[in-house]
């Protein structure tokens, strides 16, 4: 029996990279799992990845800085699992290497509405779901943002600011069996495989700071530590930062 059984995930980003790995790991350990991307066809490939190999799965086109379309993605979840236990928030438009000076408006607003907004649209719009019986929440934030990366302003700000959400929802929401914890991954996705293409100097550069030698694999390295995360195992574990990043961070 899956350490999950029972239990209904919402996991954004789940088109591709880390969100697809965290989705296909919950769905293995029995929970049922929406898969949720602004790309319709990745997510409807995620879901249909997690029904071959036995799990339960829907797949919903939603972008998540849009809180028409996040209610409606919470809603399809509601109505098609009963339940939302876990929510995952993973999606994040990545945009970077650029000064300070040189950020425009629409950068900002597009890092931000993506990451920090969509991520507090689905805080809010689940917390009814979890009030009643408890729940856990797992969002994701960057050692971009903890480190202060040059070249990645708003991306930085972005992420801080949802781990200031994290730490005040864990707060806020700790009486009713609500767990809210951030991650800090490193992981190898199709977003650092095109880094790697456009900066090679840079991504060669990062991997001196890997003890491992390495960046880690969605499923393999990254997604254990949400399942633990989203677990029983974390009863007693909320408003942190887990940096599951090979080390990396230990290093700088
Ligand atoms: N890969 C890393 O090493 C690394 C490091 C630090 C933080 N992160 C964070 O981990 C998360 C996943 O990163 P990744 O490397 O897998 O990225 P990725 O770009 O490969 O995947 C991100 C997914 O999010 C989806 N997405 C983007 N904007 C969206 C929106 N508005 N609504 C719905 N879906 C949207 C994309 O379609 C894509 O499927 C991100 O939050 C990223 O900032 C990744």
């Amino acid at each position: 029996m899956g350490r999950l059984e029972g239990k209904s995930a919402i996991v954004t980003g789940a088109g591709q990279g880390i969100g697809r790995g965290i989705a296909l790991v919950l769905a293995r350990e029995g929970a049922r799992v929406a898969v949720v991307d602004i790309n319709p066809d990745t997510a409807a490939s995620t879901a249909k990845e997690i029904e071959a190999r036995g799990g339960r799965a829907i797949a919903i086109r939603c972008d998540v800085g849009i809180r028409s379309e996040v209610d409606s993605a919470i809603a399809a979840t509601a109505e098609a699992f009963g339940s939302i236990d876990i929510l995952v928030n993973d999606a994040q438009r990545i945009i970077g290497e650029i000064n300070v000076e040189d950020l425009t408006d629409d950068v900002v607003h597009q890092s931000m509405q993506s990451g920090f907004m969509g991520t507090f649209y689905f805080m809010q719009g689940c917390f009814p779901y979890m009030r009643a019986s408890g729940g856990k929440i797992v969002n994701v934030g960057s050692a971009a943002g903890t480190d202060g990366m040059a070249r990645w302003g708003a991306y930085a700000a972005t992420k801080e600011a949802i781990r200031a959400i994290t730490r005040v929802a864990a707060k806020e929401w700790g009486k009713y069996g609500i767990n809210v914890n951030a991650i800090c991954p490193a992981s190898m996705t199709p977003a650092i495989e095109a880094w790697r293409k456009n900066c090679p100097d840079d991504y060669a550069a990062s991997l001196a700071h890997f003890p491992m030698g390495r960046y880690g694999d969605p499923e393999k390295d990254i997604a254990p530590a949400v399942l633990a995360m989203v677990s029983s195992d974390f009863d007693f574990v909320t408003g942190q930062t887990v940096m599951v990043d090979g080390g990396a961070s230990v290093l700088r």
